[in-house]
């Protein structure tokens, strides 16, 4: 066969491979929507991503494949652990560290291509110049705003708001400043070091818009940076001719905003406080430090398993205790034994219970929890008044009832789970410290609430094991 006709059915095939790819982006997206085809889309989400790397090496203008290959290999070795070994309570800064490298991809890329430009002789189009300027721009505050997002998760860096008098003033003028370099580069492409000043000043801007949000906002933030990142995709797309690129980039730019969003709003965050990196009442990060002088009863595993026996509707509150302990597996063993006894045992699952989004749906559904049990806030919060008990499983925030009242509470406005209607209550924590808004619960003080201290893990093995010896295997 001709070479030309060869070219001709490649480039078929890798049209086709893009088309697939793009489809199942769009089907991973949808399975993604609910808990229970969450995991199909991750396998629709990845088949879709082996369409679009095999695609795009089949790519006639690919000279040699060395260093395609040597990439692949230090990526590899640096992805495989992370994913591997990383806790699943450390995901929210594997996922900044991934933005983080993906946007110097994008930024890699832009630099690349506009000076491959440049030395074909004829200035770049605007157009193109457009794309490019978008693509390293917004690749590169991403690079450092995912960096800081990852310092403050790790608690590398201080979590609380950095801020300094005239703030806003000083990033609005960085922003639009930046924008200015930008607007003169899409019609002067050959004014090279501006190309660079203007990627310097994105990576100022990425620090400067972090620094100002609290440690409590940063998924929030990692969220919308990986918007930032799917955006600045979507233009390399455009730059370099690749349509899938445009179509995953902008999937995961409009994903990624969306889901901010809903995270701000879940945590009764002002969005537009995250977006622009103004300066917000955020939250004081956790120092586990504040407690109030009031006493509470301390009760014991055996106390509380008596407590459930008896109970015939029980309500589990997992939070990001839970994950800590990993606690999920006994407490799902703990639900199985309370229902074979006859009781009703549901798990009420709050948006933002934990530290990112699902992070108790993945973990229970990881214990074989039916998704028929688990129960999002606002389908069961009015059944908790009818519920003789709830256990609170290293949750804290999402149950604070000062969330509904206190004006100064960094939780005020945030929809809370109405464990304190239930008849009784039941808290396994560690401690009296308070959870991640470093806000006081004043659940631990109701008469109601029976504190069992200790690990959840461990305490829920005694439970376990109490509730065995009743229930015949
Ligand atoms: P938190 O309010 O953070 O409370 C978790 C509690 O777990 C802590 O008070 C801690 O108390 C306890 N704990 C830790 N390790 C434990 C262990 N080994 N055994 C037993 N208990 C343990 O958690 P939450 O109620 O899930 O609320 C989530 C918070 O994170 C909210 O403020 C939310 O806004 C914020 N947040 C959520 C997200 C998303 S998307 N989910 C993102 C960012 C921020 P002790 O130390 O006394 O044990």
């Amino acid at each position: 066969m001709e070479a030309q006709a060869v070219a001709q059915i490649v480039a078929q095939l890798i049209q086709v491979a893009y088309i697939a790819a793009a489809v199942l982006f769009i089907l991973s997206l949808k399975a993604l929507s609910s808990p229970a085809t969450a995991r199909r889309g991750m396998f629709l989400a990845e088949a879709g991503m082996l369409f679009a790397v095999i695609g795009t090496l089949l790519d006639q203008r690919i000279v040699e494949y060395q260093w395609i290959i040597v990439g692949f290999v230090v990526g590899s070795a640096i992805g495989a652990p992370m994913a591997i070994f990383m806790p699943m309570t450390a995901m929210p800064q594997r996922i900044a560290l991934s933005h983080a490298f993906g946007a110097l991809a994008a930024v890699l890329v832009g630099v690349v291509k506009y000076n491959h430009e440049l030395s074909l002789g004829a200035p770049p189009s605007w157009g193109f110049m457009a794309a490019i300027g978008f693509e390293v721009l917004f690749g590169a505050l991403t690079i450092t705003g995912s960096l800081m997002a990852f310092g403050k998760l790790q608690e590398l860096i201080r979590g609380a708001p950095i801020t300094y008098k005239g703030q806003n003033v000083v990033n609005i003028a960085l922003f639009f400043g930046t924008l200015g370099l930008f607007g003169y580069l899409i019609f002067n492409p050959t004014a090279t070091n501006l190309f660079y000043a203007m990627i310097g000043l994105g990576l100022v801007i990425g620090v400067f818009i972090v620094m100002p949000i609290g440690g409590a906002d940063m998924p929030v933030v990692v969220s919308l940076l990986n918007s930032y990142a799917g955006l600045a995709a979507s233009a390399t797309g455009f730059a370099i001719d690749n349509k899938v690129l445009i179509i995953a980039g902008a999937l995961d730019g409009a994903s990624g905003f969306f889901l901010s969003i809903l995270m701000s709003r879940a945590m009764n965050r002002s969005f537009t406080n995250v977006l622009f990196g103004a300066v917000g009442a955020a939250p004081a990060a956790a120092t586990g430090g504040a407690t109030e002088q009031r006493t509470v009863v301390r009760y014991t595993p055996e106390d509380a398993t008596f407590l459930l026996e008896n109970a015939q509707s029980i309500i589990i509150v997992p939070g990001y205790g839970m994950a800590v302990a990993q606690a999920q597996h006994i407490l799902a063993e703990l639900g199985d034994l309370l229902s074979e006894t006859g009781a009703q045992v549901r798990y009420a699952i709050h948006p933002v219970a934990g530290r990112m989004p699902g992070h108790m749906n993945v973990l229970l559904a990881e214990a074989d929890v039916s998704y028929d049990a688990l129960l999002e806030m606002d389908h069961i919060n009015d059944d908790f008044a009818n519920t003789d008990a709830v256990i609170v499983v290293g949750a804290n925030d999402v149950v604070n009832p000062s969330a509904r009242y206190k004006k100064d509470s960094p939780l005020y406005g945030m929809p809370i789970l109405n464990a304190d209607k239930a008849r009784n209550i039941i808290i396994l924590k560690r401690s009296l410290k308070p959870g991640f808004a470093g806000e006081d619960n004043e659940l631990f003080y109701d008469p109601k609430t029976m504190m069992v201290f200790g690990d959840a893990k461990q305490t829920l093995t005694h439970m376990v094991q109490q509730v065995k010896k009743k229930v015949p295997a």
